[in-house]
C-alpha cells in the first residue's frame, strides 16, 4: 500500500551515505510499483537545497518544501506553489519584522540566500536564546502574525503564524488524501518538531536528533512517534520497518 513519506534532509535523510543509498532504492521501488509520495521538508533554501541535492545525488521527490515550510515546489518545477504562498500572506509584515530585530543586538542576520518572502533568519548563541520570548513579544505586541522557531542551538527562523513544516506537510497530505495513518514524517532538530507536533502522523526521531527535539518528545510522548537506535537514513529505515511501511 503506498504510504506519504516526508523527510527533512540535513542530519535526518542525509548523514550516513550508505543508508541513504539504500533507503532511496527502496523508496523510489515504492514509489514505482505503489504510487508513494516523497517529499522533503527543508529549512533549506531552494538554491541551498540544490547544492546539496547534487552534492548527494538525491532522488527526485514529488514535491519540496523548503525555507522551513514556507515555500512549495512540485515537479522540479521553480516557482512557488501560488495557493500555498496564498495562505500565508495575510498579515505578514517583513519590513516591519525586521526593523522589530534591529532592536536585537544579539541577532547576527543569515546570508542574503536564506533572507526569503515568508523568512527572516539570524544566527542567535545558545547563551543569548534567553532572548526569544522578549522578541516574541515585542512582534505579537506589533500585531504581526508571526511564529519563532529555534534550531540547533543556533538559528532562529521568523516566519508567519499560519506556516511551518507541520502546516505544509498537511497541506500536502489533504491535496494527495493520504491519511494520517499513511503518513510518515522524519526529524531530528528544533524545526523538525513542527512536523511531530501538528497531527498525528506517524513520526520517526533519527538516533542523532538534537536536544531540542528529544526533550520535546520525552514532554509529549505519543504510540504514534518512534525514536530509532541508528543515525540519519538508517534510522528512518528502522523506522519505516517498525511502522511496516517497509518491509
Ligand atoms: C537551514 C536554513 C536556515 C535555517 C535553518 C533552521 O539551515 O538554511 O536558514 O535557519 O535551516 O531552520
Ligand atoms: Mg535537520
Amino acid at each position: 500500500m503506498k504510504f506519504l513519506f516526508v523527510t527533512d534532509l540535513d542530519h535526518t535523510f542525509v548523514g550516513n551515505d550508505n543508508a541513504l543509498v539504500e533507503l532511496s532504492d527502496r523508496l523510489l521501488n515504492h514509489r514505482q510499483q505503489h504510487g508513494t509520495k516523497i517529499v522533503y521538508a527543508t529549512g533549506r533554501s531552494l538554491s541551498l537545497y540544490q547544492e546539496l541535492q547534487q552534492e548527494k545525488n538525491l532522488i527526485t521527490p514529488d514535491a519540496l518544501v523548503v525555507s522551513v515550510g514556507t515555500e512549495i515546489y512540485f515537479d522540479g518545477n521553480n516557482t512557488t506553489d501560488s495557493e500555498w504562498s496564498n495562505l500565508l500572506s495575510p498579515g505578514w509584515e517583513r519590513e516591519k519584522i525586521v526593523f522589530i530585530t534591529q532592536g536585537f543586538p544579539e541577532l547576527t542576520p543569515q546570508p542574503d540566500s536564506e533572507q526569503r518572502p515568508f523568512k527572516v533568519s539570524f544566527f542567535l548563541q545558545q547563551q543569548d536564546s534567553g532572548i526569544i520570548p522578549q522578541l516574541e513579544s515585542e512582534l505579537t505586541k506589533a500585531k504581526l502574525n508571526i511564529k519563532l522557531i529555534y534550531s540547533s542551538g543556533i538559528d532562529l527562523d521568523i516566519v508567519p503564524l499560519s506556516s511551518d513544516k507541520g502546516q505544509a506537510m498537511q497541506f500536502l497530505r489533504r491535496k494527495w488524501e493520504f491519511a494520517a495513518e499513511r503518513t510518515v514524517v522524519c526529524g531530528d532538530s528544533g524545526n523538525d518538531i513542527a512536523l511531530f507536533a501538528v497531527g498525528n502522523e506517524r513520526g520517526i526521531i533519527v538516533g542523532n536528533a538534537r536536544p531540542e527535539l528529544l526533550q520535546w518528545h520525552k514532554q509529549n510522548p505519543a504510540e504514534y512517534r518512534y525514536l530509532a537506535q541508528d543515525v540519519c537514513a538508517g534510522g528512518i529505515i528502522e523506522g519505516l520497518k517498525h511502522f511496516g511501511f517497509l518491509e
